[in-house]
């Protein structure tokens, strides 16, 4: 069973072979007229459940859109709507859904959720974001940066903000894809420290810089997220926004960095909180090409777990 459940829970090689695929399908997918068809339909015939525990636009859509494109079926569902949030069991759940559908993308709150739907389920199972970690937006900015500058072996990426799960991925993603990570934020919010050695011990430098102006020296691209997660108690607002003030990405944090330094936020963006509007809308952002890349990422990652 090929599920993906995260980066650095997958072979390096694999996570390479799906960049390219999905840059090619969308090189292939965008030369065509509008409104076309691929004429490749891997997914013909599949049916995919998606479960959002929790809401999502872009993860909802993108894979909703993948599938069609492909060929294949899908069914949202809701974990609210589901026995699943009435008590019944996630091996329960996973079992039942695996007669029915030939792949599950689910989006939750506890990562244990995710790891006992995928033992569980008899088809594979991918991780549309736990509290812990959120890999196909990863794989997603890696298609990104590479479009834009080449590959990013070699380059430093810094994290400035909450240590959080998207950025757990980004730290998972450096050690397979062979650049180095700086985070820059608080201690209280800092990324699990395993996270940071299992990096360190594939070869990478991936360190912690409290002061950002100094994190962002030979930055390559400078990447945040919101300052509230949405597994974040709303009580914890004030305490977070006063202590991560200083960790905003703004034009003099952009300034600091390499001259061609690149600005990616997963979105939804808080606009003026983590980011002011002038990188967000400003030259240095490739913010909307990381929503679309989702897209071709997450369909070379279906492909990938359907061996297709
Ligand atoms: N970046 C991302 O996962 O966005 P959604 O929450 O809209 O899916
Ligand atoms: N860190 C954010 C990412 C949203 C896509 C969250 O978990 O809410």
């Amino acid at each position: 069973m090929t599920h993906f459940l995260d980066i650095n829970a997958t072979d390096t090689a694999d996570l390479r072979a799906m960049i390219d695929q999905a840059r090619a399908m969308k090189e292939a997918r965008n030369s065509r007229p509008r409104g076309a068809p691929d004429d490749d339909q891997p997914l013909a015939g599949r049916m995919v459940a998606l479960i959002f525990e929790k809401p999502s636009t872009r993860t909802r859509v993108s894979f909703d859109v993948g599938v069609r494109q492909m060929g294949g079926q899908t069914m949202v569902l809701s974990g609210n709507d589901m026995q699943l949030g009435h008590g019944e069991t996630i091996a329960d759940t996973a079992r039942v859904l695996s007669r029915y559908v030939d792949l599950i993308m689910i989006r939750t709150f506890e990562e244990a959720t995710l790891l006992e739907m995928a033992e569980y389920a008899s088809v594979p199972v991918i991780n549309g974001l736990t509290n812990r970690s959120h890999p196909c937006q990863i794989m997603a900015d890696i298609l990104t940066y590479e479009e834009h500058r080449g590959p990013i072996a070699g380059r430093k990426v810094v994290w400035s903000g909450d240590g959080n799960n998207v950025c757990a991925s980004f730290i998972h993603a450096a050690g397979r894809f062979g650049f180095d990570f700086t985070f820059t934020g608080p201690p209280t919010l800092d990324p699990e420290a395993g996270f940071l050695e299992e990096a360190r011990a594939a070869g990478v430098k991936a360190e912690i810089e409290r002061d950002p102006m100094r994190a962002v020296e030979g930055a390559d691209l400078i990447v945040t997220d919101t300052w509230i997660s949405m597994h974040d108690p709303q009580s914890a607002r004030e305490r977070r926004h006063n202590q991560l003030r200083p960790y905003q990405v703004n034009d003099r944090l952009m300034a600091a960095a390499k001259p061609d330094a690149l600005f990616m936020h997963c979105l939804p963006a808080h606009r003026e909180e983590e980011v002011t509007n002038a990188v967000m809308d400003g030259p240095a952002s490739v913010v909307f090409d990381e929503a679309e890349n989702r897209l071709h990422a997450q369909k070379a990652v279906m492909r990938y777990c359907l061996g297709v």
